[in-house]
């Protein structure tokens, strides 16, 4: 099995997990947003990945890290194994997303087990499914009043759209009374702040109590044509929050998608390839696996780096352009933008659906696209912002 240096492992560190770790994993932050993008930070976690598997050959690189197994995947096909298996041997709960996620979903899927992931699993999936609800129409209204806003401004920007887009997914989650319900989003950006910083915040237990109140008070109700309607509000109580949670990185990929010119599910794909909203998809082993010949003890920590999967330029010929042609069936098994196996984001179709019908309301009243390829490997989507062209209609 293949060890890095001690140099390497630094590099490891320095060049790829930490600058991850600094935009914020849980929800980003603005400042090293900007910083990260001056500086490409992930074109260099890029390259520091294809000298790994130059140097190291394309099986798990292992880290020198005292106490602890961690394996960077260097391999395409070893993510689709990876992903397959999940979530055994290769649970998803692992140590760094339980500390990170108790913070505001303690009940989540995401970090489950046994049992009770399994009928959390089966719950995320027979109500995220977007013909259960007219999300599309939720959206397009919501889509009209911002274009309403950006005809008179001239501009759509950041803030304007994470506006409407909250909107859009408190009405698609909780029901229309909860449309306005800023105050309850933004305590859940409170607690995700905390989020980012897993163990080394202190849980704070009444912001979260608060939190959980308000949000039971909305799914109580069970308003017709929202997700809160399609099951007990117990049962969605304890997942609420990570669909909340999950919209802004649903908003992100959305404004991104209108700086390519995209367009449809397929320019919804193609933004969340080129800058994956879930930069690090992580596995721990649950028992000794088997790899290239030689075993990783159980507990160990699996690395999946998507961007470095998603714009190797050596091995994709589309790798920093916008190919939407590539989607829904994408031609390598490491494009993961939404996760893939057992435990692939049950919320993609919806998502899909919502998001391509904002792209798709928004994108012929603006001034796009305003990137080209070689498309930038960090996109700061806080600092977007768009014009608005004379149409009718
Ligand atoms: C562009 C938007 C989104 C992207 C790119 C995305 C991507 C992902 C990825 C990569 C995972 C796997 C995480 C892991 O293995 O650690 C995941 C899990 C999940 N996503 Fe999404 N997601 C998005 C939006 C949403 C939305 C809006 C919802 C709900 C309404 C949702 C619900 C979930 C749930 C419940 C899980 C946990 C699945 C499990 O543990 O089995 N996601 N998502």
């Amino acid at each position: 099995m293949a060890v890095a240096s001690r140099l390497d492992t630094g590099r490891a560190f320095a060049k790829v997990l930490l600058p991850t770790l600094a935009k914020g994993v849980i929800v980003r932050r603005p400042p090293v947003m900007a910083m990260a993008e001056k500086m490409q930070a992930d074109a260099v976690a890029v390259a520091t990945m294809m000298r790994f598997r130059q140097r190291y050959g394309p099986q798990p690189l292992r880290l020198r890290v005292t106490g602890r197994s961690i394996a960077l995947l260097l391999d395409p096909v070893d993510v689709s194994r990876l992903l397959a298996d999940s979530p055994s041997p290769f649970a998803l709960a692992t140590r760094e997303k339980k500390a990170a996620l108790a913070h505001f979903q303690p009940h989540g899927v995401l970090i489950s087990t046994g049992e009770e992931r399994a009928r959390r699993r089966a719950l995320n999936e027979e109500v995220l499914r977007p013909e259960k609800i007219d999300a599309q129409g939720i959206v397009a209204d919501e889509a009209d009043l911002l274009l309403r806003h950006v005809r008179s401004s001239g501009v759509l920007t950041w803030d304007s759209f994470a506006q409407a887009w909250w909107r859009a997914a408190r009405r698609i989650v909780l029901g229309s009374f909860a449309r306005e319900d800023v105050e309850l989003t933004d305590m859940l950006k409170t607690l995700r702040g905390h989020a980012n910083w897993a163990y080394l915040h202190p849980r704070r237990e009444g912001l979260r109590r608060r939190f959980d109140g308000r949000l039971r008070r909305h799914l109580e109700r069970r308003e017709p044509n929202s997700l809160a309607s399609l099951a007990p509000a117990d049962d969605v109580a304890e997942q609420a929050p990570h669909w909340l949670f999950a919209f802004d990185a649903a908003g992100i990929v959305t404004m991104r998608a209108l700086a390519i010119g995209g367009s449809g599910q397929a320019g919804i794909w193609e933004s969340a390839r080129l800058w994956p909203t879930t930069p690090v998809i992580l596995r721990e082993s649950t028992e000794p696996t088997h790899w290239h010949g030689a075993w990783l003890p159980a507990g160990t920590t699996f690395v999946v780096f998507a961007p470095y999967f998603h714009r190797d330029r050596e091995r994709l010929p589309y790798a920093d352009e916008y190919a939407p042609d590539i989607w829904p069936t994408p031609p390598e098994p490491a494009l993961v933008p939404f996760s893939g196996g057992p435990g692939v984001c049950p919320g993609r179709d919806l998502v899909l659906v919502a998001a391509s019908t904002m792209l798709d309301t928004l994108r012929d009243h603006l001034a796009v696209p305003t990137l080209h390829a070689p498309l930038p490997t960090t996109l700061n989507h806080f600092a977007l912002s768009f014009d608005a062209v004379n149409t009718t209609g």
